[in-house]
């Protein structure tokens, strides 16, 4: 059945329509066009009026409808073009999606951080135990440097040092660009074509490095060598290039972000710090941490999701809709780009109680409050829902513990106010800093 019936727009600006509220706080926007106008409405940008879709029974779409009505391929054309390869991961269609998808997951996990945990562990209380009493550091510097290097030495078996910077300047500009609705133009310039050719070149070098020395450590590079694309050939060229490229590119844009607000919020909430504080002096006690022991943090587990669930940076997710469907009490017409705002539900007081409330307890059992099917959405939902949760969690927790058990940090004032910044997705303000206030040596025994 087919229904008749305009989706209504939301109020805005005349010429900027809601661009100011969609680039100051989107997901705050969204939720509040989803209390006043239901779970369909069409916002507008300069040029453009997008239809969004949220609130409980959106979510359920991504895990309900298949690649037959929900599709990224018609939208994601930039990075085709930008990685030079047809076959890169997010872009594709059914059957090849799920092929390479089952491809690569053994080496993108959680336990591909395992074995390479205890340098992790010191690279971090390195880079703390380097800052001085009353030192002040920026916070997003540090999360960004230390995600990529753990993520590109647990699976790829590769320093990143210098080549940290073009890593980054690609990866923003290819979301801005490539998903994010930054001018087209970006991607011509010397800037992004320079980072991109150092980035690529460091790309061709890990792979030829592992292809010296086939096996060394079997991480996921060695799984790509070995691997056959879905046509029974070797992976070779920009197709490899653009598997090898995942993790760097993934790794800059959440975990770092993700990490920032946790220390944040850690920080500003004495109490809470004081519980994570003892539970990860305890693991650090008792040994070596594992992912077993970060598995058994409680308070700093519910803190991360917590994060995850308050400061969805992949809040809106774009989808091309390919086949006609209802939804809502609306006809959503195939042949366009609609974004489902997955990030809603987080602050839907039937679902979270006092969603606004930083609360790491609705995390723990018998509340479990994000237990609801399509209730919980930091990594997507579905079949393309992120690859790597398992991995990410783990990561922000690892540095998070490692940071807290070695030094004492403090925000630059008692009731600093920690802003977001879209830049291109949104994250903590780059500016954002903490004091060293100084080591924690020796480590206080642990009071339970
Ligand atoms: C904790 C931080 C992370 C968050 C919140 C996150 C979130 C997401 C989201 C929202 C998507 C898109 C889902 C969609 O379009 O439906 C995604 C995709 C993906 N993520 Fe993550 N991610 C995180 C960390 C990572 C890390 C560390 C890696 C790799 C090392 C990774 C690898 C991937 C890959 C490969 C995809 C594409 C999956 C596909 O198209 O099948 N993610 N992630």
């Amino acid at each position: 059945m087919t229904i008749q019936r305009e989706i209504p727009i939301a109020k805005g600006l005349p010429f900027l329509g809601n661009t100011l509220s969609l680039t100051s706080d989107a997901i705050g926007f969204m939720t509040r066009a989803y209390h006043e106008y239901g779970s369909v409405y069409r916002v507008r940008v300069p040029g453009r009026e997008l239809t969004i879709l949220a609130g409980i029974e959106a979510n359920q779409l991504l895990i309900d409808l298949g690649d037959e009505y929900l599709k990224l391929r018609p939208i994601y054309g930039t990075l085709v073009e930008e990685t030079g390869s047809d076959l890169y991961l997010p872009t594709l269609d059914e059957p090849e999606y799920s092929y390479y998808r089952r491809m690569i997951k053994p080496r993108l996990s959680r336990e591909t951080l395992v074995d390479y945990l205890p340098q992790a562990v010191q690279l971090i209380s390195d880079t703390v135990q380097r800052w001085q009493p009353n030192e002040s550091v920026r916070v997003q510097d540090v999360m960004t440097r230390l995600c990529v290097e753990i993520i590109s030495h647990s699976a790829e078996n590769t320093e990143v040092g210098e080549e940290l910077a073009s890593i980054i300047f690609f990866t923003n500009r290819l979301i801005g660009s490539g998903v994010a609705f930054q001018p087209a133009f970006l991607l011509k310039l010397p800037n992004y074509q320079r980072a991109k050719h150092r980035f690529e070149a460091f790309l061709q070098r890990i792979v030829d490095q592992h292809t010296a020395k086939p096996g060394e450590k079997d991480d996921y590079v060695d799984l790509l060598l070995r691997s056959k694309s879905s046509d029974g050939k070797q992976l070779s060229g920009h197709d490899l290039l653009a598997y090898v490229h995942l993790p760097f590119v993934n790794g800059v844009a959440y975990a770092p972000r993700l990490s920032g607000y946790l220390l944040y919020e850690l920080l500003r909430s004495p109490e809470l710090l004081a519980k994570v504080r003892a539970e990860v002096d305890a693991v650090f006690a008792e040994g070596e941490l594992t992912v077993g022991s970060l598995r058994r943090m409680r308070w700093l587990y519910g803190a991360c999701m917590e994060v995850l669930r308050m400061y969805p940076v992949a809040g809106a997710l774009p989808r091309y809709i390919a086949k006609t469907f209802d939804f809502g009490g609306y006809t959503i017409e195939a042949g366009q780009q609609v974004f489902i705002a997955t990030g809603v539900t987080h602050f839907l007081p039937a679902i979270y109680r006092d969603p606004y409330r930083f609360d790491p307890e609705r995390f723990f059992e018998p509340r479990s409050e994000h237990q609801q099917s399509g209730a919980f959405a930091p990594y997507g939902l579905g079949s393309r829902t992120c690859l790597s949760a398992g991995m990410g969690e783990a990561l922000i927790m690892l540095i998070m513990a490692t940071m807290l058990h070695h030094v004492n940090l403090e925000l630059p004032t008692p009731d600093y106010k920690l802003k977001t910044k879209i830049a291109p997705i949104p994250g903590p303000d780059s500016r954002f800093e903490v004091r060293m206030l100084g080591r924690r040596s020796p480590v206080p025994a642990p009071q339970m």
